[in-house]
């Protein structure tokens, strides 16, 4: 028997472990154990997506909640470590990008356990994201490194990785998206907030470099007064997003838009609804640039770079980075230009979690 421990904690991450938790059945051999690190707590940051998702309740809720980086890392380790003296695992498997990642990753290690780190590879050379930090560090300590796209088999080589522990496997992320398209479709959002296809935009922020600071929130406030003209906008808001808002003295000029409608954030189906059938999405999210390329639908990230440029060289995303100009121009190039379709992505066929799956099964 394989014993596994598969943590999950934040919005990100349950996509991404929905459809490891359903390959493992092909597996009599591997005994998966679920952790839930509570990073996210609310109802539509966590619950919906295993009900939708289909995820297995976890075994374990490690109940963290929010903190300072310190303080959420911290507690999650002093909370996992127990739990993997208890089930003796062969080993810990951590998928993304969060504090959730890095913090499982670093009690398993210390403990003897082998890690496998799922979306390996990624690198935005930015340093001054904390998910990088967590990605860099993640990666340094893993035992198996199963990588997305091909920019993720080039950064481990340069970081000096060896080929044997890298495994190019897909996107389980696309997994879920294409598990879940006919049961998205049926999603009844869009008559629900009076939207046509095609006729309005989405927006998602919440990355500490464009919500934490007044004058960038503020600039992009500027671009989305011009764009709300042209096509509505719906921004399902992010809890940080929502709380900065009123702290960075901003929300006024959000609510004058007239065309620009906050929402709660959505569950999986209805966020997959509204994102495969507006007309831009406007987002600093990572997943998300991943997901138009594949729903075919244009992405302007409101960010200066990339951990996944797989969706820029082959997808349909493009770096706007923060100012209005950028941003506004960038959008009526979309308006005025029909997008071609795409190619996807090498392994970006829904069975990348199969693929990790026989390959743990394999490692015995
Ligand atoms: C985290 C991840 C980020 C990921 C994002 C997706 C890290 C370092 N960051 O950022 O990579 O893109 O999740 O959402 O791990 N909050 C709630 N309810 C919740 C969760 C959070 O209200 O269920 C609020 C709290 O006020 C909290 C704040 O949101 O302080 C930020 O949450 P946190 O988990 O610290 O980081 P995210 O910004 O969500």
């Amino acid at each position: 028997m394989i014993t596994i421990l598969n943590v999950c904690g934040a919005r990100p991450n349950f996509m991404k472990i929905a459809p490891l938790m359903r390959a493992y059945r092909a597996h009599p051999t591997i005994r998966p154990v679920l952790v839930h690190t509570g990073q996210h707590y609310d109802k539509n940051m966590s619950d919906l997506f295993f009900t939708q998702l289909q995820i297995p309740e976890p075994d374990v809720n490690l109940e963290v909640g929010s903190g300072s980086h310190a303080v959420q890392t911290a507690q999650i380790m002093q909370r996992f470590e127990p739990v993997v003296l208890e089930h003796r695992p062969q080993w810990v498997l951590v998928v993304g990008d969060v504090n959730s990642t890095i913090a499982c990753g670093l009690v398993a290690v210390k403990l003897g356990v082998k890690l496998a780190h799922v979306e390996a590879g990624l690198r935005s050379f930015d340093r001054d994201m904390p998910e990088e930090v967590n990605r860099v560090l993640t990666d340094a300590i893993s035992d198996l490194l199963f990588v997305s796209e091909p920019s993720g088999i080039e950064n481990l080589r340069r970081e000096g990785v060896s080929d044997g522990r890298v495994h190019f496997v897909g996107n389980v992320m696309i997994d879920t998206l294409r598990a879940s398209r006919d049961q998205a479709e049926r999603s009844p959002v869009l008559e629900q907030l009076g939207l046509r296809k095609g006729e309005y935009n989405v927006v998602t922020l919440h990355r500490p470099s464009n919500v934490d600071d007044p004058a960038t929130l503020g600039r992009i406030a500027t671009a989305f007064e011009e764009i709300q003209k042209d096509l509505p906008i719906v921004f399902p808001m992010h809890p940080r997003t929502v709380a900065n808002l009123e702290k960075l003295g901003l929300a006024g000029r959000f609510r004058a838009m007239a065309g620009l409608r906050i929402v709660e954030p959505l569950g999986y189906l209805d966020f997959m609804k509204l994102t495969a059938n507006a007309a831009v999405v406007l987002t600093d999210s990572g997943g998300i640039q991943e997901e138009t390329t594949i729903l075919g639908v244009y992405c302007l990230t409101i960010r200066e770079n990339t951990e996944r440029p797989v969706t820029i060289t082959q997808g349909t995303n493009q770096l706007v980075g923060t100012d209005p100009e950028r941003i506004i121009a960038a959008y009526r190039r979309c308006r005025a230009t029909p997008l071609r379709s795409a190619p996807v992505p090498d392994k970006w066929d829904g069975k990348a979690a199969e693929r990790i799956a026989a390959i743990l099964a394999a490692q015995g």
